[in-house]
């Protein structure tokens, strides 16, 4: 397949370190599909991380560890560009100027800085709180047509479109901006919590039993499998089944992505068979997908240079396309540049 010029794809992973299933079920897999067809730029967005405190430490392990991943999924930095967001400073210098198009009433809507910043928001940073308009420099300084996110992310995303369209009315530049377009995993846009179905599977989850990580030993994964929460039905025949049943869909969905077969399919074939019978299959599955790819984070961890060299490499062709863009934003906004 041709890859299509007009289009990009733009999306962003936080550093946080050891990447797990949800991370690449839910985006990375999807983003190695996409690099076959379009022109894709995946971001390691160390600025996003430090709206909340990091360990310099830590953070500079952390954007390595997320590119060795990122490459052991597949990602290949000769089709894709792959890059940490502070190493292009139009990032920051786009996300002032849109910090000055966005509204604040738009601000107070978004409910993740209510989740996050919770009972605590005075002492909530303000990056934290202006953090949805960094996003949207993100996607925009790319002149980005398609965005990859999951369900937390929509309504972050609607912002970015939102301040694109006032940008082009405010300045009369029609079209300058394209109206960015979500691409959502119709089949599954989070892998939830092993302890709890209701929950987005998440590195802040204490219980190591909730997540599976990328790294884990066929030892672990068959032991998190086990202990994973279930009900005490067997597997239904249809997905109708299966609503308020939030554990037995998750298990059925990953079964379903990491397999690439249909959960009607899955249904079909496995009606009436009990879960304990069912966990043995997926974690095989799970095993065989999973452990290779850690393995090879393992050893690209152990090349330093290899991902200083792929960030490197992403970070120059990433600054050419921000420079131009970035230039005709200042244009437009009426600046001076010499
Ligand atoms: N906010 C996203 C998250 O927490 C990460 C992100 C930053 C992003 N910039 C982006 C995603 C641009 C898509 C596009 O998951």
């Amino acid at each position: 397949m041709s890859k299509n010029s007009k289009s990009v794809v733009f999306s962003g992973v936080q550093p946080t370190g050891n990447l797990h299933l949800g991370n690449y079920l839910g985006a990375i897999k999807n983003f190695v599909n996409l690099q076959k067809k379009m022109e894709c730029i995946y971001c390691i967005v160390d600025l996003h991380a430090i709206t909340v405190f990091q360990d310099p430490k830590e953070l500079k392990k952390n954007i390595l560890d997320t590119t060795a991943g990122f490459v052991a999924c597949g990602l290949d930095f000769k089709k894709s560009i792959i890059f940490n967001q502070s190493s292009v400073s139009g990032h920051s210098e786009l996300a002032w100027i849109l910090n000055c198009v966005s509204r604040v009433g738009w601000m107070n809507r978004m409910t993740q800085f209510k989740e996050k910043a919770g009972k605590n928001k005075e002492n909530a940073s303000v990056g934290l709180y202006v953090y949805p308009n960094l996003m949207a420099a993100d996607i925009l300084l790319y002149k980005s047509t398609h965005v990859p996110v999951g369900d937390d992310q929509k309504q972050h995303l609607e912002l970015a479109r939102d301040i694109a369209q006032k940008f082009n009315n405010d300045f009369k530049v029609n079209n300058f901006f394209p109206i960015p377009e979500p691409l959502i995993q119709k089949k599954l846009s989070r892998v939830m919590s092993l302890r709890d179905g209701t929950k987005k599977m998440s590195k802040s989850e204490e219980s190591n039993y909730s997540r599976i990580d990328l790294q884990d030993s066929a030892d672990e994964i068959n032991k998190k499998i086990k202990k994973a929460k279930t009900d005490s039905l067997p597997i239904p025949g249809n997905i109708e089944e299966l609503k308020n049943r939030p554990e037995a869909l998750n298990l059925l969905n990953i079964y379903s992505f990491i397999t690439n077969s249909d959960l009607e399919k899955i249904l079909e074939n496995m009606a009436g068979k009990d879960f304990s019978k069912f966990k043995n299959e997926l974690s095989d599955a799970l095993v065989a997908t999973i452990c290779p790819i850690g393995k090879k984070i393992k050893e690209l961890k152990n090349d330093r240079k290899y991902l200083m060299r792929i960030l490197k490499e992403g970070s120059n062709k990433a600054g050419i396309i921000a420079k131009e863009n970035l230039d005709k934003v200042k244009e437009i906004v009426g600046f001076i540049s010499h």
